[in-house]
């Protein structure tokens, strides 16, 4: 079927979720971060993602900015910078305004001008949603910007993925979704839209029941893809 609406993730996908680690890693008073900014910009994304999972299988589920908290704290011990409360502000602050991929606003331009809809799907909270968005400037390239918090239960539950064909009234397989997280695009393929896994870092596919259709090294090829 002919692509209609391109939904992406947007945590590791449209904006880059390093960016507060290695932004605060730069600032006076921060040196301590100087070495450790990847490490501990790793830790904080897998314990975020790991309570987003463990959470939704235990039927405990907050809103992802408590666990980005959470995943902040565990990561910030794990690295000996547990009690250093101006960083772990710093580092909130910058969560609300990360970066997006250079690529990322003429990408959703060219989809616009080509007729296609497009929205974010994410466990993001609205209000961080709207933060990074409008401090990305791609607000006006983007129909809408869909959240679990309608559903109260992080992805992959089928029941987030739901929220597409209810926005936009489409079929499962007239949907590009693109992802970043492996996992993210496995449970969306499996649930039937076309699934673009972008692998940044040349990665191994995730060994899980159904393997995304398409992988690229980064969102600049999505256009060209998204073929109406
Ligand atoms: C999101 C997370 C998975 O934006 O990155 O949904």
């Amino acid at each position: 079927m002919p692509i209609t609406t391109c939904v992406f993730d947007a945590y590791g996908t449209l904006f880059d979720v390093a960016a507060a680690a290695r932004q605060a890693a730069s600032e006076p008073g921060f040196e301590a971060l100087a070495d450790t900014w990847p490490a501990l910009a790793e830790h904080w994304r897998q314990k975020q993602l790991q309570y987003t999972w463990l959470r939704a299988i235990t039927n405990a589920h907050t809103n992802f900015w408590q666990v980005t908290q959470d995943g902040l704290d565990w990561a910030l011990e794990k690295t000996g910078l547990h009690g250093e409360a101006a960083l772990r502000e710093r580092l909130l602050a910058l969560y609300w305004e990360l970066r997006c991929y250079d690529e990322v606003p003429a990408m959703l331009a060219a989809l616009k001008a080509k007729g296609m809809q497009t929205a974010i799907l994410s466990n993001g909270s609205p209000d961080m949603l709207q933060g990074a968005v409008s401090s990305a400037g791609i607000g006006d390239v983007l129909d809408d910007c869909l959240s679990v918090e309608s559903v109260g239960i992080f992805k992959p539950d089928d029941r987030v993925y739901d929220l597409v064909g209810q926005r936009f009234g489409c079929a499962r397989d007239s949907v590009l979704f693109v992802s970043s997280n492996g996992w993210d695009a496995a449970g969306a393929a499996g649930y039937g839209f076309d699934t673009v896994w972008v692998n940044r870092a040349a990665e191994p596919v995730d060994r899980l029941p159904v393997r995304p259709n398409h992988q690229m090294p980064d969102l600049t090829g999505i256009p060209a893809l998204a073929r109406g």
